[in-house]
């Protein structure tokens, strides 16, 4: 049996998520990103894979390291932020680099304002978790994982009928 490396996956915070904890938290719960990278890290350690998590509030920051995710992680999980409702270039840049990617989002966000309720990255991502605080990142982690998993070989029996 060929040995695998273990997956690396990209965690990208988009602009504003810097303040968790301290912004809107009757919205976005009381953690701060610290804590949720540590616990996501927590997360990634019990699936054996590596993580390695960014936060920009700029939208080009995040295409460069969307970019500079080829070759170096095997899928992206993503909370754009604002972005979410108004990137043409992040959905291109996810588009562009090909890799699996899983949108997350603290709040639901369609029991919120109607300009919420669109998403650009949602087309070109491989699903979305929305509306579970913290947790979304942490069940966004494991879709991400079991989906790049059955790629590689496990859970094939699914195509069985
Ligand atoms: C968010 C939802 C977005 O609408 C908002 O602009 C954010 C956070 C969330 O995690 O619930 O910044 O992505």
């Amino acid at each position: 049996m060929k040995i695998q490396p273990p997956l690396s996956i990209l965690v990208l915070h988009g602009p504003n998520l810097n303040l968790l904890g301290q912004r809107e938290p009757q919205i976005y719960g009381a953690l701060s990103l610290a804590t949720i990278d540590s616990r996501l890290k927590a997360e990634a350690a019990l699936l054996l894979v590596d993580i390695v998590t960014a936060q920009s509030n700029h939208e080009g920051v995040l295409v460069d390291k969307i970019h500079e995710a080829l070759g170096r992680h095997q899928g992206i999980l993503i909370n754009p932020g604002a972005y979410t409702h108004t990137s043409v270039a992040l959905r291109d840049a996810i588009a562009g680099v090909g890799l699996p990617a899983v949108e997350v989002h603290l709040s639901n966000v369609y029991r919120r304002e109607e300009f919420r309720h669109h998403s650009y990255i949602a087309p070109v991502a491989v699903g979305q978790i929305s509306g579970f605080g913290a947790n979304s990142y942490l069940l966004g982690l494991r879709a991400l994982v079991y989906h790049l998993q059955e790629g590689q070989g496990e859970g094939k029996e699914q195509g069985k009928s």
